[in-house]
């Protein structure tokens, strides 16, 4: 098992946007509209080192949770489950009360953490019009939902 206790988060800069591409690319995950659209992105270190992402693309009192990435050799050791906390608690922070996301390939680890299915017809119409519901995620693409308590 990875020790973790070196992990520490921290807000993304615009020094880290190659290394936010690579991993999501390497990922298989969207970057096309990551110029336009700007989403807070969270880094996970370990030691200095970048081993994961995650973002927040916020729509009113909901926000989409997307690019969430863990780099190959670090997965499986819960760096994932804690980016979705520290994820979760920068949204509630921020007054959001509602998670949205959609995942193709991750639908059992976002079940893991609480996040149930969402029809599409009950997601608020702005996070519709995000690019990532209108065009980079296709039609299978899973949507998942999970409501925040507040701060
Ligand atoms: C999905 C991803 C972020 C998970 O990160 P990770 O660091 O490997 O996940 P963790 O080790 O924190 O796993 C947390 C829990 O979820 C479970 N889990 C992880 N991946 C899972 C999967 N694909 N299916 C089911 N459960 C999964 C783990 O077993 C763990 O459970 P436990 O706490 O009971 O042991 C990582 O696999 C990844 O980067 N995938 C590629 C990008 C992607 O698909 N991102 C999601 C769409 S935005």
């Amino acid at each position: 098992m990875r020790d973790l206790s070196d992990l520490t988060f921290r807000s993304a800069t615009a020094a880290d946007a190659q290394s936010i591409r690579d991993l999501l690319q390497g990922s298989d995950l969207p970057t096309s509209d990551l110029s336009a659209v700007r989403p807070d992105f969270v880094i996970a270190e370990h030691a200095g080192q970048l081993i994961g992402i995650g973002a927040l693309e916020r729509f009113g009192t909901a926000a989409l949770l997307r690019s969430v990435a863990v780099e190959l050799q670090w997965r499986g050791c819960g760096i994932g489950r804690l980016i979705i906390a520290e994820l979760e608690q920068r949204a509630r922070a921020a007054g959001i009360a509602e998670l949205i996301l959609l995942t193709l390939a991750a639908r059992d680890f976002f079940a893991h953490l609480g996040y149930g299915s969402k029809p599409r017809e009950e997601v608020p119409a702005a996070v519709l019009g995000s690019a990532e519901f209108r065009s980079l995620c296709p039609a299978s693409a899973h949507c998942m939902a999970k409501a925040l308590a507040p701060a």
